[in-house]
């Protein structure tokens, strides 16, 4: 060998020592993704988190994705977002479970029921992995932090919003997602309680869609068979008040149905602009993925969280919107 090639191979070994170190000191992972052999790509991170949603193909979930994404992406976070397909608490808590197994470094999810969501957070903290609850606190449990929408106090300001716009005159039914999970038990509650005292505002029934728009449709047509004298809707997740919507356009589409939804989904905005919904509960579920990544990272790294964050909630009305759409009618407000 040449002095030049000797020199140049001792420089090779000792840059590659040199690298090798550096990447144990600071802990950086290298995974390779399932990607055709003759592609694979490293990446590295620093973190491998997990979020697991109530429905992963839910337009809101995609907008708590897409912030976690984001905050994993300018963080140097490895993020997954695993769940079921469809609303179903045996897949959810799997989904968890799987994730502990697989010894991942922070797990985000919702706290929807104290029965079967607070035992298994506990056991996962117990074996060393941080929870996180987001968009649905499971306050009784030993999950490190909450960040999301206080549910309570989100229901009491649809039914604050909703005696002001009828004037303190109307006939309720709600559709909520469940009639069993923290977060819709919640805002069931809060409206409850702010409309209580008002003599004028009866909540005709509570009825159950369990997430999905097509039941929150039966449901709503259902209730108008049933109960012609309601005269308002309060749908209390994201895709209840479109459900509702398509239901009252059809079959009652008269400006006499007054309906409060929830969330702000672009279908949702497009019947404020009708003026077919009047009235919705915005919440900020980019802002709770990206945040709920930042937090897990200060968790790992020995920073004080917060033990709960709440994002903001207000009411979204009509009139807030551009009555960009040619046939809005004069809702009832
Ligand atoms: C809730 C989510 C829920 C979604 C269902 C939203 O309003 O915050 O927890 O999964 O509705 O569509």
């Amino acid at each position: 060998m040449g002095r030049l090639s000797v020199m140049a191979y001792t420089f090779g070994t000792l840059f590659f020592i040199v690298s090798c170190s550096f990447s144990i000191f600071y802990g950086v992972k290298v995974v390779t993704h399932d990607l055709p052999s003759e592609k694979k790509a490293q990446v590295k991170y620093n973190y491998h988190f997990v979020l697991v949603p109530e429905e992963l193909d839910n337009e809101y979930w995609r907008l708590v994705e897409k912030g976690a994404k984001a905050a994993a992406k300018d963080y140097g976070v490895m993020l997954e977002y695993v769940g079921p397909k469809q609303s179903n608490i045996d897949d959810h808590l799997k989904a968890i479970e799987m994730s502990a197994a697989s010894k991942v470094d922070g797990i985000m999810t919702q706290g929807l029921s104290d029965e079967q969501f607070t035992p298994l957070i506990n056991r996962v903290i117990e074996k060393g992995i941080p929870v996180i609850t987001v968009d649905t606190d499971a306050s009784n449990s030993k999950r490190m932090a909450y960040i999301g929408t206080d549910n309570y106090y989100s229901g009491y300001l649809a039914g604050k919003a909703l005696i002001a716009d009828t004037k303190g005159k109307a006939n309720v039914a709600i559709i909520t997602g469940s009639l069993y999970k923290n977060h819709q038990i919640q805002r069931v509650k809060g409206f409850e309680d702010a409309v209580k005292a008002e003599s004028g505002i009866q909540i005709i029934d509570v009825w159950e869609s369990d997430i999905s728009r097509v039941q929150a449709a039966e449901k709503a047509y259902q209730i108008l068979q049933e109960h012609p004298e309601v005269n308002a809707f309060y749908g209390t997740s994201a895709l209840d008040g479109i459900g509702i919507a398509q239901v009252v356009q059809k079959y009652k589409n008269n400006g006499q149905i007054y309906i409060m939804a929830f969330d702000t989904l672009p279908e949702t905005l497009t019947y404020i602009q009708k003026g077919i919904i009047n009235a919705t509960v915005v919440q900020e579920p980019y802002e709770m993925g990206y945040e709920a990544v930042i937090m897990m990272i200060d968790i790992i790294e020995g920073k004080k969280v917060p033990s709960i964050i709440h994002t903001n909630t207000k009411i979204l009305k009509v009139g807030d919107l551009p009555p960009s759409h040619p046939d809005r009618m004069e809702a009832r407000q």
